[in-house]
């Protein structure tokens, strides 16, 4: 859908974020096991001055997987070299990829999921033995290659855990699943977003807009730059509690951070299929959505806050979203 603030996908206007993407330890807000258990693996690894343990991060989008990776290559003073999942096609991407890294380099590789399985090989051996197995000649004249590679640490993000196979799952010494962050979390993200983009925001504001940001600090940074904008519009610049409720009002997120494509989603269970339990390919027809926006984007926030359950038979919809949304279950 057009114009929507809650995506999977960067949308253009957040060439802002690496502005304000937190680069050290102590900027990154929240996820504090994640970030103490981090802080014990990188000291130790700098004590006994090898590299870190291969790291996964997973999660829903946004949550700050990419900002923790560059934030761990800072951390040990390493450099970063980044690629995708879906730039991964072929074995020679991904060797070129791995014997272009120099000794405690991080490698960032986002969207792990979507490499292909026999390309994917090749990563075994590098995780674990440091050795990048190639390949060469052709014409019946094939011969393995096995070369050096330096020690390197391969950071891999995700929003599919389930999508990664056992053998690449298991060789990452370290994996942390990102969770939604506290309201209280969100709104010093949302303070100090303010401070770096030279907003000036109420106390009783942030409050406001943590609360109906889903918890997600992209798109809390987000919808502070459009409340900001109304601020500027039709206050004095000063982001309010007044002026954040009429900007969220206007684009259409709800209390709880819950926008269009949440209520249709909502909806469609409850009065096309009685509430559920409903496959998700049936919903995601029904209302027109990708599967993967409905179970990245949608689903796990929903969940999160118990307004749907995810049963072996399908999705339900929950009492608390009947309420939520005023509809009486029994007369609707
Ligand atoms: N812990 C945090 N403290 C402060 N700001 C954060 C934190 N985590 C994320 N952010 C902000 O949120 C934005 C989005 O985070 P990031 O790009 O790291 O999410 P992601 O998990 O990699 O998302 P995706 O799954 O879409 O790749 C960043 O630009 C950053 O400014
Ligand atoms: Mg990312």
């Amino acid at each position: 859908m057009d114009n929507r603030l809650i995506t999977a996908d960067k949308l253009k206007e957040d060439g802002f974020e690496t502005t304000i993407r937190p680069q050290t330890i102590s900027e990154y807000i929240g996820q504090k096991d994640i970030i103490d258990n981090l802080k014990v693996f990188m000291e130790a690894a700098k004590i006994r001055n090898q590299s870190l343990d291969h790291v996964l991060l997973y999660g829903p989008p946004g949550l700050g997987k990419t900002t923790l990776s560059y934030v761990i290559a800072n951390e040990m003073g390493a450099n970063i070299k980044t690629a995708s999942g879906p730039t991964i096609e072929k074995s020679g991407d991904l060797a070129a990829l791995l014997s272009s890294l120099e000794e405690g380099d991080v490698l960032f590789i986002d969207e792990i999921h979507r490499i292909p399985r026999f390309v994917e090989e090749i990563l075994y051996s590098a995780m674990e033995d440091f050795k990048l197995d190639i390949i060469v000649g052709g014409d019946g004249s094939n011969r393995n290659l096995r070369i050096d590679l330096p020690r390197f640490t391969l950071v891999g993000a995700t929003t599919r855990a389930g999508d990664l196979s056992a053998p690449l799952r298991d060789r990452f010494g370290i994996v942390s699943k990102l969770n939604y962050y506290s309201i209280d979390e969100i709104t010093e993200i949302i303070k100090r977003s303010s401070r770096v983009l030279e907003l000036e925001i109420n106390d009783n504001a942030a409050k406001e807009l943590a609360n109906r940001c889903r918890r997600t600090p992209r798109i809390a940074n987000r919808l502070l730059k459009r409340v900001s904008d109304f601020a500027l519009v039709k206050g004095d610049g000063t982001i309010t509690l007044d002026i954040t409720k009429m900007a969220l009002d206007s684009l259409k997120v709800d209390k709880h951070g819950l926008d269009v494509v949440d209520y249709e989603l909502l909806k469609t269970i409850i009065y096309k299929f009685n509430g559920g339990p409903v496959g998700i390919d049936a919903i995601a027809a029904a209302i027109g959505e990708e599967v993967s926006t409905i179970e990245d984007v949608c689903e796990p926030y929903l969940m999160q806050i118990g307004y749907l359950k995810r049963t072996p038979r399908g999705r339900v919809v929950t009492d608390l979203a009947y309420k939520h949304l005023n509809i009486d279950r029994e007369n609707k």
